[in-house]
């Protein structure tokens, strides 16, 4: 009988609880935990029935696991994953990949010369109407993109009540609207038509209370493939929605996440034609990532998101921060 790996979920807090839980739904792990919450650590430790529950880094990295998923601050996911990966095991890695771009480049080199995988968890990969929509866009059929729209909100003080106290309050550790929120959109933006080449950006503190970090911002981009781009992102309104709409030479598409469908029309005198997806659970995404990642440490798929991929999308992250910061045009 062929015995589970061992995954280690550094940081429970609200990312990592679902990955402790849903890597556990797989049936196809042996969880342990790592954080330094004691009283977090324990409450998960009990409700989940984990019996490796460590209270310090440096004690959980030296442990027998085979996979790690970084669940915590932005700012410590490359010092963790390069500590995981001199250990020659494999990483799943939370988004944003970094707040800098500092040690990234020693963490592809380790990657590489320890022939171990690096994963980064940009959810929307996993989310069938956007992959669904992106094979569509890949065949041809659309022509090729030109124009693309993305547009998202989500009242965050509903689903994250805890904002004020958690790394979102600082951009140093990843917070505000572009790092936190917006850096999913461009991630998808991205994965369906290329990098982004140039951008101009405005953002602003508009609504959330008890912090000062951005929690609204627009973006106008111009990708590699030439395709002209706008994306706009807050977090205060009360519809939940996000939409990503790529214009191409022949006909329309359009992403709508928080409807579960993709949507395309190619015929002026036309309508949509709806490609719904069957519903989904908050948790079903994760999952879905969680059984690829552990094909992807057993040698039978390639990472949703590649740490080259990843590390472009932080690049774009912090193109939009100067953009933002300096009012200029910012060419990547
Ligand atoms: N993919 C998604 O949809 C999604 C959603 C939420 C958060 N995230 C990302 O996940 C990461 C964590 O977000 P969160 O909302 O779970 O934050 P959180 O504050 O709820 O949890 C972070 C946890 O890390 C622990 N921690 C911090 N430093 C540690 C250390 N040195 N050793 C051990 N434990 C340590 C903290 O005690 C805390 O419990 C962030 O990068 C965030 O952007 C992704």
């Amino acid at each position: 009988m062929i015995s589970k790996p061992n995954l280690l979920v550094v940081g429970v807090g609200s990312i990592g609880e679902r990955h402790t839980r849903c890597f556990q739904g797989t049936g196809r792990a042996n969880v342990a935990i790592c954080d330094s919450n004691d009283t977090l650590r324990t409450d998960i430790a009990q409700r989940y029935g984990i019996t490796h529950a460590f209270a310090n880094w440096s004690e959980a990295v030296e442990s027998d696991f085979d996979a790690a998923v970084i669940c915590t601050p932005a700012h410590l996911h490359i010092p963790m994953a390069i500590d995981i990966v001199n250990r020659k095991r494999h990483a799943l890695i939370e988004k944003p990949l970094s707040t800098n771009y500092e040690r990234v480049d020693e963490l592809k080199q380790l990657v590489e010369s320890h022939g171990v995988t690096v994963m980064a968890a940009y959810v929307l990969r996993v989310h069938p109407s956007l992959a669904a929509m992106k094979a569509a866009l890949d065949s041809g059929r659309f022509g090729k993109p030109v124009h693309a729209t993305g547009c998202s909100g989500q009242h965050f003080p509903t689903y994250r009540p805890a904002y004020r106290e958690i790394y979102y309050r600082n951009r140093a550790t990843g917070g505000g609207a572009i790092q936190d929120a917006l850096t999913h959109l461009i991630n998808a933006a991205e994965w369906l038509i290329g990098p982004i080449d140039t951008l101009a950006a405005d953002c602003s503190h508009q609504v959330l209370e008890g912090v000062e970090v951005e929690d609204t911002v627009n973006v106008i981009a111009r990708h590699q493939s030439g395709a002209l781009a706008s994306y706009s992102l807050n977090q205060h309104q009360a519809p939940q929605e996000s939409t990503l709409t790529v214009v191409c030479e022949r006909g329309t598409v359009r992403c709508e996440f928080h409807a579960g469908r993709w949507r395309w029309q190619t015929d002026p005198t036309d309508c949509w034609h709806d490609e719904p997806c069957e519903p989904l659970e908050r948790d079903d995404l994760f999952t879905a990532q969680a059984n690829h990642f552990l094909d992807v440490t057993a040698g039978l798929a390639k990472p949703t998101c590649s740490l080259d991929e990843a590390a472009r999308t932080l690049k774009t992250n912090q193109a939009v921060l100067q953009a933002c910061d300096r009012r200029e045009w910012v060419t990547l």
